[in-house]
Formats: C-alpha cells, structure tokens, sequence
C-alpha cells in the first residue's frame, strides 16, 4: 500500500469508557470529545446506544451526542448494538453506527447475550435500515487473537465472520485483539487471511495493549497495508465483558510512531497529549500513555 496516510479512529470516549469505574458526568464526556475534536482527528468515536444495564457508564449516550460539537469533516460513529440501539442513534442525531460480533462464540454469548450467527442475524434489519437512512455502518469482529473463553481462535473464523459483515454492506471491518494477546507474526498472517476476502482498504485494526505488544502488532499490519487504526487517547478502555483486558494502545503513542516513520496522520500530537493527561487527572489515574508520560514528566 503506497499511501502515506494513515487514519486514526479514536475509540477513547467509547471504548476507552466503558468499562470505567469512576463515573464521568456527561459534560467531561463531551468535553473529551470537543478537546479530541480540535487535535486533527478524523474520526472519533462518541459513545455506544447499548442496554444501559449492561453497561452503565455510556447509559448517558443521547445527552453525550446531542451535547458535543460537530466538526464539519469529522465523523463522530456510536456502537449500536440493535434496532433499539439503532432508533435511540438515529433519535439524537447519528449518521455514522458500528455493529459488533466476535469470531468466538464463548465470547458472543458472554458480551452479547447471542451466539455469532444471531448477533448478524440481529444486525440485518439495523443494516437495511441504516442503507436506507444513507447511515455509514462500521463493524467490528473482536477476538481475532484470543478469546478469554476459549483461548484459540482459528483464522478461519475471523475471515468468515469479516466476509459476512462485510458482504452485509458494512463500509469497514475492524479487526479487534480483544485481550491484547496477540503477536506481530500472528497479527499480520490473520489480517493477509482477511485481505484476501475483504480489500485491505476496508480494514482497520484494533489491539489492545495488555500484553504489550499493540504497537509491534500496527507495524506489522502497517507492513501487510493496513491504513486505518483505532487506538483510545490516555490508552483506556477494555471491554466489561472480556475478564483480563486491559486498555487500547494509546493514540499519542500510535501518532508519535506513525510520524517518527514518516507517515502523516493529520493529529496535532502536543494537542493530544495535552487531552490525555487532561482525561487521566479526570480518571484520577496515571496515563497509559508512554509519550504523554514522556512529555509531561516533572
Ligand atoms: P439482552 O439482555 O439479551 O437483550 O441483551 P434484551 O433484548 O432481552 O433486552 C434486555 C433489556 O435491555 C430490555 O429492557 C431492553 O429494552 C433493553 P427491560 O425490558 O429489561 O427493561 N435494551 C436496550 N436498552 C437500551 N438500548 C438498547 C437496548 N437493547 C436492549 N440498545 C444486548 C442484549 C445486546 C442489548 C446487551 O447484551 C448489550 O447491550 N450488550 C452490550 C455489551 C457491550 O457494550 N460490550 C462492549 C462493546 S464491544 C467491545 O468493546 C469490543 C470492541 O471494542 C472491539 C474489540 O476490542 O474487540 C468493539
Ligand atoms: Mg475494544
């Protein structure tokens, strides 16, 4: 792949949140997304219309999208992950929606009450429905290194589910580490399988860092063509429903490597260090970020 763009999706208000204990009131949620807003980003993801009970943080999801600004250029999609979730969008003025499945059923069962061939089944109708509304749809497949359930999962899985979201007319697939286990040769020999099914152009990745390896694992993706990578400001996040799973690789850390090798992303990187430590003194915790630990040490 010779472009030398790369997209960052930042998934820290969705992703980062969710599985937070400290509850943030909404108007620190829209004011994350303002100040992310304001560093270059392309896309951010703001929230997730899931069943509140399930996960509690984002119950404040309408509030949250109605509240921030939108950049003209700038997409700001939500996780939906239902008709009902679907409509609650819509009502507070989505355009951009993700669905989301994982190549193991264990895990499926666990996050989404449904096994894998149900949970798309269940995305049909939110697709028609967004394909009529001229709704952009991302989708995610989680567990393509790992599951926490049942620990192998095959390639062949990955690419199957890819294809179908896919062929559903999802305009991006991303492929999510869930538990942040995998390894560069494994990372990049998954996503070749996918690419084969899927254009690379319709693919993003998705690592977590627990075991350290996120940003090894994007340089081989990177290597393979991949130019789309979702990453969370401050490296929060995890998923409720993934025992184990520790943050997303951090954006600063993904932009100070990306711009280290050239390549542009279009992120202001002293803005976004500058809202990741603001976000981690909001969590009361220390960043995850290696670069903002780096740049604003005392
Ligand atoms: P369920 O309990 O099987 O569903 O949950 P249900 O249809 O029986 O509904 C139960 C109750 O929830 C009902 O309320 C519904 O109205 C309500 P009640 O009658 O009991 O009062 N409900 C909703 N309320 C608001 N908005 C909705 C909605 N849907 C139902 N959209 C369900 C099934 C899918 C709803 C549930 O399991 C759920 O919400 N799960 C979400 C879990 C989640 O958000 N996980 C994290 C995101 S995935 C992730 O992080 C991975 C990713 O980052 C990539 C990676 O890292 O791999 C994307
Ligand atoms: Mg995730």
């Amino acid at each position: 792949n010779p472009s030398n763009h790369v997209r960052i999706v930042e998934v820290g208000a969705r992703d980062g949140l969710q599985n937070e204990k400290t509850l943030l009131p909404a108007e620190v949620k829209i004011a994350l997304i303002d100040r992310l807003s304001a560093t270059g980003l392309q896309t951010i993801e703001a929230t997730s219309f899931v069943s509140p009970k399930w996960v509690p943080q984002l119950a404040d999801a309408a509030e949250v999208f109605r509240g921030i600004r939108k950049v003209p250029g700038v997409s700001y999609p939500v996780l939906v992950p239902n008709l009902q979730g679907y409509e609650r969008a819509r009502e507070a003025g989505a355009t951009d929606i993700a669905v989301f499945t994982a190549a193991s059923e264990a895990f499926n069962r666990r996050n989404i009450n449904a096994s894998i061939d149900e949970s798309i089944e269940r995305f049909v109708p939110v697709m028609e429905q967004a394909q009529a509304d001229e709704v952009t749809v991302r989708g995610y497949v989680s567990t393509v290194l790992g599951c926490p359930y049942q620990g192998e999962v095959p390639v062949a899985d990955v690419v199957r589910v890819a294809r179908r979201m896919y062929e559903l007319g999802c305009d991006e697939i991303s492929l999510g580490d869930t538990i942040g286990v995998g390894t560069p040769a494994r990372a990049r020999a998954m996503l070749h399988a996918v690419a084969q099914e899927v254009p690379i152009d319709a693919l993003a990745v998705h690592f977590h860092d627990t075991y350290g390896q996120a940003l090894a694992n994007i340089l081989a993706c990177l290597e393979e063509g991949v130019r789309v990578v979702d990453s969370a400001v401050s490296g929060t996040g995890g998923c409720p429903y993934a025992k184990g799973a520790t943050g997303n690789v951090a954006s600063e850390d993904v932009v100070y490597m990306l711009h280290g090798m050239g390549m542009e992303t279009g992120v202001d990187l002293d803005l976004l260090v500058a809202t990741g430590a603001w976000l981690a003194a909001q969590l009361h915790k220390e960043t995850a970020s290696r670069v903002t630990r780096a740049r604003t040490a005392v």
